[in-house]
């Protein structure tokens, strides 16, 4: 009960990908999160969900059930990820006020940027710092106020309550949901400070993520991803899914090459990506001028594709290159050549097991 390896000292990260279903064990060890497992479902190319009705019905339970037996893992604590474009993250700015007081200033402003009615969503909410604000009349000091700067984060009861569901069917004991630009933010950056950006590329969708002195500033979402590249070359070469999934990670693309015959094809997928970056970029920079974003960090599997990384540093003259999400964990060395090239889908994952263990 008291050994060094008691269950409690595991944690599983649970990510419900587009294309699959990818979950991490790590175990602290001298007080240092460590990979012991994980499992992924499907192969290349299969879709397991297109959408998210899809991926909360039945098919789901059995396919993570599948994965779980394959995975054989040594806890049942378990962190779920929830999709970027599931969540609704702003940030508002209150005047200092009780801690029992933000929570209903919160509902109340929440109403401004939510569609659909309160009691439909699930808030949380952080205090991410405090400003001291100078109010000047007629070149004199007026009054110094402190204000408190609040994230928010919505997610709909309905995917809460599905994914509990889920949990439960599985047999997994949940320690906490979140939304999956603050597990890559775990991963990717721990406490560094300084201004980032992470470009999450998954098959479905891209995340956003800016991160500054350690705090989530900014997140965005932007429905195009490795999917949508293999479209473009199926459409562009008229060859089936399979071989356009090849092609594509293929050694021959070469984004920095306007001859190559892939370039041509996925350059618009790629272009909103790189249109958001430089929005991102230009948002921030206007917000925080003295804040210069020092490195935009790359993670998820469509990341992958040769030359994307250096593409992006000459399209935007930024400082890019790919995210290590094994910077701030252990890894067992029989995994050390897998990781080398899944470690960019496992982010998420290995973002979401360390937050169970640093709760402990
Ligand atoms: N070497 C590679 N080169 C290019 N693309 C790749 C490579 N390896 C994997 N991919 C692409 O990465 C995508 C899967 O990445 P990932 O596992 O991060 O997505 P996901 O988490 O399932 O999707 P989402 O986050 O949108 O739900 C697929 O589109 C796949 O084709
Ligand atoms: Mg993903």
């Amino acid at each position: 009960m008291f050994g060094i390896f008691s269950k409690k000292d595991r944690c599983l990260g649970v990510d419900l990908g587009t294309t699959g279903i990818k979950i991490v064990e790590l175990k602290k060890e001298n007080n240092l999160p460590v990979f012991i497992n994980y499992a992924i479902s499907g192969g290349a190319g299969t879709l397991l969900q297109s959408n998210e009705l899809e991926l909360l019905d039945g098919q789901a339970k059995d396919m993570l059930g599948q994965v779980l037996v394959a995975g054989n893992f040594g806890t049942k604590n378990t962190v779920l990820g929830i999709p970027g474009f599931l969540s609704l993250i702003f940030f508002v700015e209150f005047p200092e006020m009780p801690e029992t007081e933000i929570q209903k200033a919160v509902k109340f402003e929440a109403t401004k940027y939510i569609p659909t009615p309160i009691e439909e969503v699930s808030l949380g909410w952080e205090i991410i710092g405090n400003i001291q604000e100078k109010s000047v009349e007629g070149g004199q000091m007026a009054a110094q106020s402190r204000k408190m700067q609040i994230m928010v984060v919505s997610v709909p009861k309905s995917t809460t309550e599905k994914y509990s569901q889920l949990m439960k069917a599985t047999k997994l004991d949940i320690n906490a949901m979140e939304v999956e630009n603050f597990a890559t933010a775990r991963a990717l950056i721990g406490n560094d400070k300084g201004t980032f950006m992470i470009v999450n590329m998954g098959s479905k969708a891209t995340d956003f993520t800016l991160v500054s002195d350690g705090v989530v500033r900014v997140t965005r979402n932007i429905g195009a991803g490795g999917q949508e590249i293999t479209r473009s070359i199926m459409t562009g070469m008229g060859v089936d899914y399979e071989r356009a999934e090849s092609l594509k990670k293929a050694d021959r693309v070469n984004l920095l090459d306007n001859r190559n015959e892939i370039t041509g094809m996925i350059r618009p997928s790629i272009g909103m990506i790189l249109e958001e970056i430089k929005r991102l970029q230009e948002v921030y920079h206007k917000k925080s001028p003295l804040k210069k974003i020092e490195k935009v960090f790359f993670t998820g599997g469509a990341s992958k594709m040769k030359t994307l990384v250096d593409y992006f540093a000459k399209e935007t003259g930024m400082d890019c290159q790919m995210g290590n999400s094994l910077a701030r964990i252990g890894v067992e060395k029989k995994y050390i050549d897998v990781l080398d090239s899944i470690s960019p889908e496992l982010t998420v994952a290995i973002g979401l097991a360390m937050r169970g263990l640093d709760s402990k």
